[in-house]
Parts: structure tokens; C-alpha cells; sequence
């Protein structure tokens, strides 16, 4: 497989039942598809960030991206993204795809005008893509993470960079946070 070959695009409605499946497969479970369902479900989905990739046509990654709320020390709500979850179909992890797949994705975030994108994830894989700990810009650790270094943030506009507050996770991730 040659990774020029990979091309990226938004979901369609029949790519649906796939996405499950890629997801189930990678995470070994069914927690993170149930929560691309319900994020789909909810008005925090933006169509236009839940990205598949695909080879010769067949769908063999995704990535979601969605709308999440950051609340200032004054109260004051604004939009940033939360990139949940990435999911590689096992044969095709380690090849590249679930990095060139995120580099896309905050390409068009960066293109939708979205100023920062937060997650948890692996402290080793982010920090390539510009992620870096979100204590830097004093946002507070959830309840229910226990490891700093795993709350990440990626400013893509820095003047318009959230700064001293904290992350309000949507109902869609109730069950997983
Ligand atoms: C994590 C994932 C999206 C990466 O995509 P990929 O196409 O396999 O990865 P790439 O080939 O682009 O990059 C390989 C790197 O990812 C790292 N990696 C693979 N799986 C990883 C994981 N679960 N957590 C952290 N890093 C991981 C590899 O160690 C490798 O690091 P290196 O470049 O320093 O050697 C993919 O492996 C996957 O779907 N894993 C299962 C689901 C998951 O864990 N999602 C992310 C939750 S944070």
C-alpha cells in the first residue's frame, strides 16, 4: 500500500455501519463507536469533521472531530473541537494512515475557522502533530482524568486561544468521561 493512494473525505450516510465496524475493531469494543453515534446524533456534530479515509474505495479509517465548549474564568462559553475518537481498522494501524488521516482533519478544521482542539490521548503520538499538555494554557484537568500530560490542546488560531478556564464535555460523552 502506498500512502499517496489513501484519499480523505467526509462521511456519507452509507458509510455509517462501516464506521462502527472500523471503530469497534480498534478500540476492541464498542464504548468509542457508541460515541460517534451519539455525538452524530447530537447538534455538536459537524459533518464536515468526521473524515474517513479510504483505499481503492474502501473506508479503512476515521476521525471525529466535534463541537465542545470551553468556559473562561468570567463564565464566558466559546466553541472549540474535541478530536474523539481516531480509529485505524487493525490491519492497516502502523502505516502511516492515522497520522496523514489527523493531519487532514485539523487542515480543515484550521479551514472551518476552529481556533483549538483538545483531547485525551496518548502523551507519545499527539506532540508530533503540534498537541501539547493543556495545563499550558491553564485550562483545568477533568474530573475524570488522572494524567496531565494526557489532556492535550492544539492552538490553530493563537489569538483566539482559550486560556484559564476549563473544558464542558457535551451529554454525548457522559458515558465515556
Ligand atoms: C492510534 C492510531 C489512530 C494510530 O494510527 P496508525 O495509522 O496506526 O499510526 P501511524 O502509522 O500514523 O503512526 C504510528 C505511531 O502510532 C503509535 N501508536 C499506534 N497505536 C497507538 C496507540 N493506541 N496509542 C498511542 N500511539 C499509538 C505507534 O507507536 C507509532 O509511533 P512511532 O511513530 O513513534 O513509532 C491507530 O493505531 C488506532 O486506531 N489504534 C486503536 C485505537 C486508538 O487507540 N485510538 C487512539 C486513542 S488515543
Amino acid at each position: 500500500m502506498d500512502l499517496i493512494e489513501v484519499q480523505f473525505r467526509p462521511e456519507r450516510g452509507d458509510d455509517i455501519a462501516k464506521i462502527a465496524e472500523i471503530t469497534s475493531a480498534a478500540f476492541g469494543q464498542a464504548d468509542e463507536s457508541h460515541l460517534v453515534e451519539r455525538i452524530r446524533a447530537s447538534t455538536f456534530f459537524v459533518p464536515d469533521l468526521s473524515i474517513v479515509a479510504e483505499l481503492a474505495g474502501l473506508a479503512i479509517a476515521h476521525v471525529l472531530l466535534s463541537r465542545i465548549w470551553f468556559r473562561d474564568r468570567n463564565g464566558y462559553l466559546s466553541d472549540v473541537l474535541a478530536l474523539a475518537p481516531v480509529s485505524v481498522a487493525p490491519e492497516y494501524q502502523g502505516r502511516g494512515i492515522g497520522s496523514k488521516l489527523i493531519e487532514h482533519a485539523l487542515l480543515r478544521a484550521t479551514e472551518l475557522g476552529y481556533a483549538s482542539i483538545i483531547l485525551l490521548g496518548h502523551p507519545n503520538y499527539y506532540p508530533r502533530f503540534g498537541f501539547v499538555p493543556s495545563d499550558r494554557f491553564k485550562i483545568a484537568l477533568p474530573p475524570f482524568v488522572t494524567d496531565q500530560s494526557a489532556f492535550m490542546i492544539k492552538v490553530l488560531d493563537p489569538a483566539r486561544s482559550p486560556s484559564d478556564g476549563a473544558i464542558i464535555y457535551t451529554p454525548a460523552f457522559d458515558d465515556v468521561c
